[in-house]
């Protein structure tokens, strides 16, 4: 039977050449929060790899909601970078998504320009950063922002939209018990810890009429201590099908308590803080030096190919009028086909197009291609910092990379090949 990978599929009003998306993975190359010319390279080098659809990360829809120097926001002196972008990926033949959302408490007073806010007020240690609980009629504002997001989104030429409610941002801060403990209809029960997601995605799919796609990125579980369980995720997983939302994304941890279940395999904690500036985050690059409090306060996750997939496959079962988007630990051709055996109709990938822009052109020349990331996770040490790049192709651009964390590198890739192995036997 010829496989389905490489045939378009509906995405609501939009179709997509095949069924590979590239997953939203912050790059942190907008400085001054405006499109760069090395963000349109990247994914201009993406869409030309043949994605169906690449998606640009982490865009705020107000500053309130930045994290990040180099991250995007919504505001209108980014909208012709934008456009420019989305008109070179269309030329590429893939569509263009981009990642909406607001990261609620973690981020500091100097990147967001206000004091943080979030469901409820308090310490955020991993931030770190005190931060306010929103009133009732800032919700309403930021629930307008969402939808006008989806104007701005439009102009600047995207096809869709994927609203972020997972990882412990500002819309999963309000579903976890965690870290909402408001006493108002936002808080408390289920039906209201999910009040503003249900407001957002309202107000969102108006928006979007019936031209923009609108996926969303929820948790299956945020595996952490008064986090998001299996059981609530699906039942969150079945408000956000109740808005007719195109596709659903299946992901799951924080990044705050439990980056490594989002990402698969460790934090390289030597890069990490090798790259982090003195001036700012002085205190935290000595705790990440003084030996085992990296690894402490970011606990592995041992990593598996395709790591999500007895949880999608249990999401799979339990929702059946959406698509259902995997993403998670793809590494080859045999990975796409068993996303696809597996009955899942798209799926999407970081990692391996960071690497390797040109995987999906690979995959089609040879259905057994495996892309070679060995999973040090290089790029996501870097990326808080610098930019998301592999390290294979820094030292391809000249740059040099300092022995220590060449050696750490070359140790994680070991302890993910070990990890791969043992998972085979
Ligand atoms: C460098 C990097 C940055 C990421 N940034 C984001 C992000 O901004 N938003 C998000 O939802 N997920 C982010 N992720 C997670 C990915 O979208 C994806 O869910 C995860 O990496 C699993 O897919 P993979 O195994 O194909 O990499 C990031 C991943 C990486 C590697």
């Amino acid at each position: 039977m010829e496989s389905k990978l490489f045939t378009p599929y509906k995405l609501g009003p939009i179709t997509l050449r095949n069924r590979i998306i590239r997953s939203a993975a912050f790059e942190n190359m907008c400085t001054g929060n405006m499109p760069s010319e090395q963000l349109f390279n990247y994914h201009v080098s993406v869409a030309r790899g043949g994605v169906g659809m690449t998606t640009i990360a982490y865009c705020a829809v107000d500053l309130s909601g930045v994290s990040f120097d180099g991250q995007l926001y919504v505001r209108p002196e980014a909208l012709s970078g934008l456009k420019h972008l989305t008109d070179a990926i269309h030329a590429e033949g893939a569509k263009a998504s981009i990642q909406l959302g607001h990261c609620g408490n973690m981020t500091h007073w100097s990147t967001c320009h206000c004091m943080p806010v979030s469901a409820s007020s308090g310490l955020n240690l991993y931030s770190p950063t005190i931060h306010r609980a929103l009133k009732k009629k800032e919700i309403k504002e930021l629930v307008k922002k969402f939808g006008e997001a989806v104007d701005f989104c439009r102009e600047a030429g995207f096809d869709c939209v994927e609203i972020h409610a997972g990882h412990a941002y500002l819309i999963s801060q309000f579903i976890a018990k965690r870290t909402n403990r408001r006493c108002d209809e936002y808080g408390g029960s289920f039906e209201n810890r999910v009040r503003f997601l249900n407001e957002v995605l309202d107000e969102v799919m108006l928006h979007a009429k019936d031209d923009m796609a609108v996926v969303v990125k929820t948790n299956m579980w945020d595996d952490c201590w008064r986090g998001v369980s299996m059981e609530e995720g699906i039942k969150v997983a079945k408000e956000i099908a109740k808005h007719k939302v195109h596709g659903i994304i299946l992901s799951g941890g924080t990044v705050s308590a439990s980056p490594m279940t989002i990402l698969g395999g460790a934090m390289p904690i030597k890069t990490l803080a090798h790259y982090m500036p003195m001036r700012t985050l002085w205190w935290l690059k000595a705790a990440l030096g003084i030996p085992g409090v990296g690894k402490m306060m970011i606990p592995t996750e041992p990593f598996r190919e395709l790591y999500f997939m007895e949880q999608a496959k249990r999401f799979q079962q339990e929702i059946k009028d959406t698509t259902l988007i995997y993403v998670g630990g793809v590494q080859s051709g045999d990975n796409c086909q068993q996303i696809m055996d597996e009955g899942f109709e798209l799926f999407q990938i970081a990692h391996v197009l960071i690497k390797d822009p040109d995987f999906v052109k690979h995959v089609q020349e040879n259905p057994h291609y495996h892309a070679g990331c060995k999973r040090s996770n290089y790029c996501v040490g870097r990326m808080y910092t610098l930019d998301m790049k592999c390290h294979e192709c820094v030292l391809r651009d000249g740059e040099q990379i300092p022995d220590n964390i060449q050696k750490e590198i070359e140790q994680l890739e070991k302890n993910a090949a070990a990890s791969i192995e043992k998972q085979k036997r």
